[in-house]
């Protein structure tokens, strides 16, 4: 698998998370596994184009970072097309991809994000635009995407044969609908479905890969060409180590110890201290040290006190109360964490579905922050 001249060691894709995937979190998923795909936040093409300091923060790659990876939301073709424009002629991306898996009510109400799929001769026009805009830099677009919007309306199959027509470098299918939201099991299916319709770009399988194995189960029940990986690695970037180990045939590292895992989550609050400042930093980690320690037998009363967390030390001094040796509970790192929640009444602008061969642009001049896909 490549995506545009990079080649990563073995075909992972880390997802791109809201909230989550920033330089930090990125920096510990290398140090387990250098060479793979490790995709920035998602961030707006209008807060791009009309800058923004937030955004402007969110778009840190550290200098060692290839390839540097970032994921834009934009459902204007025009809009989309200059925020590429801008980000591939400042020599600021390797590689560009676009969420059109984006359930958000704020953006689908409009006719964006997830529901873009639904109107073919729209996804075409906003992909040529960055397409268009990212060939003269050499930078390749991918683009991620859900199903479809219900069941009675799966739309994988025709958003990759656009996508592969309007010269997409590879395409990655989260295998639910944007009603499913996060609920229920992924339908691998629809990932070998979609592979057999596009077979001349590589096609990314995403959804449930909460151990290494997984990966290697999806890719041989789908025929993918790669795998990529959202709320198996929250608390655990010593997943895509495992992936490596896996995916070239050899065994997998028992999880970590207690220990092994706070010692992994004391640097990585380190690391966002020193990206966000220790205030910013240390409340966005909270959601963090739950994640770390999911499995572990800490009991409710430290996991609470991991939650109010408020500063490096105090992180330190709750590391050193819990007992190193505890091991993950049996089935620990399939605890599903991050987003659970589904089904979703998916929000769509009146009589959308009416005319699907339409036009019509969504209008997400306001939408500056956003959090899925
Ligand atoms: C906290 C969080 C934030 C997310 N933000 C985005 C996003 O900005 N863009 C996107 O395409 N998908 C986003 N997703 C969806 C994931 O990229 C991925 O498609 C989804 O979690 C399914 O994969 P998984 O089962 O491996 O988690 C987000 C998921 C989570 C849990």
């Amino acid at each position: 698998m490549k995506i545009g001249s990079f080649t990563p060691s073995v075909p992972v894709v880390l997802a791109p998370m809201a909230g989550v995937t920033n330089a930090p979190f990125r920096t510990m998923c290398r140090r387990f596994a250098p060479g793979l795909v490790y995709v920035n936040e998602m961030v707006m093409a209008t807060a791009v184009v009309h800058g923004n300091a937030k955004t402007e923060k969110m778009m840190t790659f550290t200098a060692d970072e290839v390839p540097r990876s970032l994921q834009v939301y934009g459902s204007d073709p025009v809009m989309l097309g200059e925020a590429v424009r801008m980000l591939c002629g400042a020599g600021r991306v390797d590689h560009i991809d676009i969420n059109f898996g984006c359930p958000a009510a704020k953006v689908t109400r409009k006719g964006g994000g997830a529901a873009v799929p639904a109107k073919p001769n729209l996804l075409r026009a906003i992909l040529r635009s960055a397409i268009a805009a990212a060939t003269p830099y050499g930078v390749p677009v991918t683009i991620k995407f859900r199903k479809g919007l219900y069941d009675s309306l799966l739309t994988h199959v025709t958003t990759g044969r656009i996508a592969a027509e309007e010269g997409v470098a590879a395409i990655a299918l989260h295998a639910r609908t944007a009603e499913q939201h996060y609920a229920g099991a992924a339908d691998w299916s629809a990932i070998g479905e979609l592979k057999a319709a596009v077979p001349e770009i590589p096609v990314l399988g995403n959804g449930d890969i909460w151990e290494a194995s997984d990966a290697v189960a999806m890719m041989r029940e789908t025929g993918c060409d790669g795998v990529v990986v959202g709320r198996g690695c929250l608390g655990r970037p010593w997943l895509f180590r495992d992936l490596v180990e896996a995916l070239n045939g050899r065994p997998v590292p028992p999880s970590p110890s207690l220990g092994e895992a706070c010692a992994v989550m004391a640097e990585h609050a380190r690391l966002l201290a020193a990206h966000l400042g220790d205030d910013l930093a240390m409340r966005d980690f909270r959601k963090h040290t739950s994640w770390y320690l999911t499995g572990y037998p800490v009991g409710g009363e430290i996991r609470r006190q991991f939650s109010n967390v408020s500063t490096l030390g105090e992180l330190d001094d709750l590391i050193a109360a819990v007992d190193p040796a505890h091991t993950l509970v049996a089935g620990g790192e399939r605890i599903r964490r991050g987003h659970t929640n589904g089904p979703i009444k998916v929000a769509l602008p009146h009589g959308y579905l009416d005319h699907l061969d339409d036009l019509v642009v969504p209008d997400d001049a306001d939408v500056m922050a956003l959090s899925g896909g």
